[in-house]
This record gives structure tokens, sequence and C-alpha cells, in this order.
């Protein structure tokens, strides 16, 4: 049988990994500056989540969401206490597309509505209500358009107030920072604006976390940079450092019913110890005020660099706008120096997402091997 032929890839084969680095098939060294699309939070390979996974496969690697599983409870704990988030209940799965798929899904239960609006550029995953708020017409099907979505500019007052006081919608959903659209961000005026919108309008907020969460831009979630209180917020990519997982923290003030939402692998024992090993790392190496340092120590080495437009983004979720398309360069940047980058829908973006341990000596690396690319 063949592969079903859907990704453009790179020539390279990943046999191993540590930390930021990672072998080939040819024993030859590369950094990953990408993360598997910022999924790798802790490290690759890091020793204290294998050998929690180890530990648990050993004992029992699954069972369904039909008996009890403390994990889950001592994990909703951790992750409640370690985010400031204490007031939400959780409700796992596994993937982002998954988490925004059930949030959107209880918002339209909560309201009895089914209207939605997103924004430009925003990407939500792909799956059937997640797909159709993701602004992206290509991977749209006819059978995700009838979903209605209105997407709007970021940043707009006053569309967003004529579009939500029209009636009819159930939830906005927005990233906080951009991710595949390109890292831009609602000011903190505009995301403050929205949250008081929906509440006068009765529509729920959800926050996708998925690429901007666990700590990933120097707080826990990307919207804590705003101040606000979001209805529902979707996690995935970091929060299994790898492992498939994925949830949505869902506000106290929604009240749950048996069978409202439920997943035969969501939760499962392996996420649970997957997902505890990477809060405990965050936890226990100081890894969001290291996201934040290294991000300040990025951009200041950045800005010192010519030819570059623009630097975006927060934390250890960064681009390098340039006057040009980087395909060409993120092709240099793995071939000729063993680095993997990032790219984004605005194709002049050099998208740099690595694990929230790196370190400086990584980063000057990484900047020299970028000068030598643009010589
Ligand atoms: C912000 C955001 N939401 C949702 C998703 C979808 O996640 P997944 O690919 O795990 O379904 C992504 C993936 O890139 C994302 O960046």
């Amino acid at each position: 049988m063949k592969l079903f032929d859907v990704y453009p890839l790179y020539d390279v084969t990943p046999v191993s990994a540590k930390g930021i680095e990672v072998w080939d098939d040819k024993g030859q060294k590369f950094l990953d500056f990408y993360g598997g699309h910022a999924v790798i939070s802790i490290g690759h390979s890091h020793p204290h989540y294998v050998k929690r996974i180890k530990n648990q496969l050993d004992k029992m690697g699954f069972y369904s969401n039909s008996i009890q599983n403390p994990l889950q409870q001592k994990l909703a704990e951790k992750l409640g206490q370690m985010s400031g988030c204490g007031d939400y209940a959780l409700f796992m799965c596994n993937s982002g597309a998954e988490a925004n798929e059930n949030a959107l899904k209880m918002a339209s239960f909560h309201t009895g509505t089914s209207k939605v609006i997103a924004f430009n550029n925003s990407f939500h995953g792909r799956t059937s209500a997640a797909v159709a708020a993701t602004d992206n017409p290509s991977i749209q099907a006819h059978i995700n358009k009838q979903q209605k979505v209105t997407f709007l500019s970021l940043n707009d007052f006053e569309t967003f107030e004529k579009t939500i006081t029209s009636g009819g919608y159930c939830a906005v959903i927005i990233e906080a920072i951009q991710g595949v659209g390109g890292l831009d961000e609602p000011t903190t005026e505009f995301y403050q604006f929205i949250a008081k919108k929906c509440k006068e309008n009765n529509v729920v907020l959800i926050a996708d976390e998925v690429q901007s969460g666990y700590g990933r831009t120097g707080k826990f979630f990307a919207f804590q940079h705003h101040g606000v209180q979001p209805d529902i917020i979707s996690i995935a990519k970091g929060m299994g450092n790898g492992f498939p997982v994925g949830g949505i923290l869902i506000h106290e003030s929604f009240k749950p019913s048996y069978g409202l939402l439920g997943t035969t692998f969501g939760g499962n024992h392996l996420a649970c110890a997957a997902s505890l090993a990477v809060l405990e790392v965050l936890e226990n190496e100081g890894l969001l005020e290291n996201a934040a340092k290294m991000g300040d120590y990025f951009k200041q080495k950045a800005a010192k660099i010519p030819k570059i437009r623009k630097i975006k983004g927060k934390g250890l979720m960064l681009g390098i706008e340039y006057d040009f398309e980087v395909a060409e360069l993120r092709k240099q940047m793995i071939y000729n120096h063993h680095m993997f980058t990032g790219s984004a829908k605005n194709k002049k973006l050099l998208r740099f997402l690595p694990a929230l341990n790196i370190t400086k000596e990584q980063i000057d690396e990484f900047f020299e091997a970028l000068q030598k690319a643009l010589q």
C-alpha cells in the first residue's frame, strides 16, 4: 500500500532526538527551532517525560472513559493550579481540531444558536466546525461550508460590534497570537472589547490556545497578556510534547450532563502521564520564565540583523518577516545549516518555535547560520 500523498516533505529522516537536537538516519545532527510546529514544549525525549510514560505503560496504557481514572483528576488539579484557571473544568480529547470542535459544540449547546465569529487568517483545525472557522477556503469541503461563520478583521471594533449585536451567534473564536496565519495579534483593547461584547450578547468566548498555550509566550496562556477571561480555552500541541492529547477548559458557569461530550481515546492513562510529565517539567525547570527571557534575547539579537522587516510574536512563539518569500531560506537552513524552522500562511515569515528550555547559545547558533544563509 502507498501513503496518501498530502504532505510535501523535506528530504530528512530523523531517527532520534534529545532536547532541541535531532539526528537523522545518516548520523547528522540538526537543531530543531520548529518543534514539529510548536508541539515540542519541554524538549525531545526529556528524561522525566520518558520515565513517566514508560512507567505508566508498564502498569496500564489505556482504558476507556467508562471507569475511574484518577490521573485525569490529578492532571486537572495541576493544570488548574499552574495556569491560574482553577475555576474551569477539564474535558480531554486528542488533538487541537477536536478541542475546538468540542468548544464550538459546547457554545452551541449553551446558547441554542449556531453562527460563529472568527477572524481573517485564523487557523482552528480541519474537522467540521473547526475548519469552517478557519480562514482558508482551499481546505474546506462543501460539507464544511454549511456552517455559518463570519470572518472579521482583527482590531476592527466597529464591524465587530455591528456583527455581534445582529444576533444568532453562539461563539467568537480567537487566537491571542495567530499561529498558522502569521503571528498577527489582537490589541489588548480589542481582546477586552470582544470579551465585554460577548458577555453583553450572551455569546461564548473561545480562546484557541492550541499553539500559544502551555507557556509558549512566557505566560501559561497567551490571553493572560490581555487580562481577559474566556468562557472556554482549547489546548493541545505543547500539552503532550508530542504525545497526541488535547482538551478544553470550560468555565464553571457551564453545567455538564452525562453524554454531552465524549471520546474513546481522550484522557487515557498514557495521555495523562505525558501531560502530567510536561507540567512537572515546566514547573520544576522554570520554563515559562525561560520562554519569556529567551524571547527577549531573540528579539535583541534579531534587531541587530539587517534585511529583517519586522519581528513578530511573544516569548518563544516568534517570527522574522522579510521583504521576500522565505521558502528558499528555509531550505538552506535545513540542508546547509541543519536547522529546522517554520513557515506560515504569510510566505515572508520565518517562524521560530523551539522547545521552551532553549539556551542563549543555541539562539546564537541560529543567528550565525541565518546570517550566513542570507549572504
Ligand atoms: C491555533 C491552532 N488551533 C488548532 C490547530 C489544530 O490542531 P491539530 O492539528 O492538533 O488538530 C492548530 C494547528 O496548527 C493551531 O495552530
